[in-house]
């Protein structure tokens, strides 16, 4: 039996995501976002949504362009930090001891110490009530050589990312492997 809870933002698990951007005076500041992921792939794309009260949307808005750095578990404390005080008053990345690394290919910082990081131009706004919408298509996926495979792929238990979980608002690890997709839904048996 299902229990309702009514129409909630609510998805599990959700993603920890670090935007990055540089404010309207090339200050470089990071906040924590759960409301985002990919919605393309040709061209890749990922969107954050932002309430305009935060200095990143501002920031987002003026430079059209930001990045997305993913921490993994041990960098919670400084994840949650970037989702409780805003750049308008404080530089986070200082307090934080975070380096602000200028992305290769477009005008946003990202944290250099994060195991995987997006660059992305931004593409469409979209207006959707408390959040504005911004749709960036990724110029650049970068993973810590420290996080790959033998053959050289980005192994997910490495990256140990953290997710997070709207209404109980905590955050969890992504968890451990379980198929391979594309693939194990070849062997369920038609009921039918
Ligand atoms: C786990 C977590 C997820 C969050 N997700 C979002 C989000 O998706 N969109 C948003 O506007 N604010 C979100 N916030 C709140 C912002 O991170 C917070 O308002 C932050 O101080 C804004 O920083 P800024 O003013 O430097 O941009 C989240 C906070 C936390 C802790």
């Amino acid at each position: 039996m299902l229990i309702s809870f009514g129409p909630r933002a609510y998805i599990v698990p959700a993603p920890v995501l670090l935007v990055g951007t540089y404010d309207a005076q090339g200050k470089p500041n990071v906040m924590t976002a759960a409301w985002g992921g990919l919605c393309c792939s040709q061209p890749p794309c990922l969107s954050v949504s932002l309430r305009r009260v935060t200095w990143t949307c501002q920031s987002l808005l003026q430079r059209k362009a930001f990045t997305v750095s993913i921490p993994g578990r041990t960098m919670v404390g400084k994840a949650d930090f970037a989702g409780l005080v805003s750049g308008r008053q404080e530089d986070k990345f200082q307090t934080l001891g975070l380096t602000p690394q200028p992305g290769d290919h477009v005008d946003a910082p990202f944290v250099a110490e994060c195991p995987v990081v997006l660059e992305l131009l931004l593409r469409h706004t979209l207006e959707l009530g408390s959040h504005i919408q911004f749709v960036g298509e990724i110029m650049d996926v970068k993973v810590s050589r420290d996080c790959l495979t033998p053959e050289g792929l980005p192994d997910p238990s490495l990256i140990d990312a953290l997710s997070f979980v709207p209404l109980t608002k905590e955050y969890y690890g992504t968890g451990e492997f379980v198929a391979r997709s594309f693939a194990v839904g070849k062997t369920v048996k038609r009921s039918s």
